[in-house]
């Protein structure tokens, strides 16, 4: 019998209840375990969900999420740049990228990660962006064994618990490949 566990990823422009409950769930989880991105406390319920329908709606944010055995366990966004930054038009940003720590090592990361360079080299972008704080070593190593090169470092990069906490600025180009 095989119990590889499931693992899927996929592009979302819509989200059912269930699957709202789910992304709340996993976000929320990855935060309380210290996830990296914006938020320390996980949010209340209602306001979590607004979020999450916030991100659908907004034209330049792409939601990608990742499945284990069915549910929602993780999720990534790739941003691409308002059409009035014409300097900028050639490079797209990763946000809030995270796993619940209960389906971590499975590879969904590393999932969402490759689906959203898919993305962005279809939108013919020649570079992705990222920052990650400095104490996020599992999220550094993922992102530069996917080919991200550090330009620079903010030793003031994030606010936790009032500590200030470095970040590393990352990006990735297209160019070559
Ligand atoms: C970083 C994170 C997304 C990885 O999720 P994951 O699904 O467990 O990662 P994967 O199973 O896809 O692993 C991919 C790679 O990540 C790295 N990695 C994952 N877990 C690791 C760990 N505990 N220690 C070191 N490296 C690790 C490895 O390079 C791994 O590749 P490998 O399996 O070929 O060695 C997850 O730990 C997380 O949500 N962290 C908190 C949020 C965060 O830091 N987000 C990034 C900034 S916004």
């Amino acid at each position: 019998m095989n119990i590889t566990p499931r693992v899927e990823v996929c592009l979302t422009e819509s989200l059912r209840k269930r699957e709202l409950g789910e992304l709340c769930e996993a976000a929320a989880g990855a935060i309380s375990n210290g996830a990296g991105f914006g938020w320390i406390n996980p949010p209340e319920r209602e306001r979590f969900e607004r979020y999450w329908r916030g991100v659908l709606v907004i034209p330049e944010r792409s939601l990608f999420v990742g499945r284990l055995d069915g549910v929602i366990a993780g999720s990534v966004q790739l941003v691409s740049p308002h059409a009035q930054k014409e300097a900028w038009s050639h490079g797209c940003q990763i946000d809030t990228h995270f796993v619940a720590p209960w389906a971590r090592g499975y590879g969904i990361a590393r999932k969402l990660m490759e689906a959203v360079h898919l993305q962005a080299k279809k939108a013919n972008f020649r570079v992705i962006n990222l920052s990650v704080r400095d104490t996020q070593d599992a999220a550094v190593k993922l992102y530069e064994s996917l080919g991200y090169i550090r330009w620079g470092t903010n030793p003031k990069y994030a606010l936790v618990d009032g500590t200030l906490v470095a970040g590393h600025f990352y990006y990735k180009s297209f160019d070559r490949e």
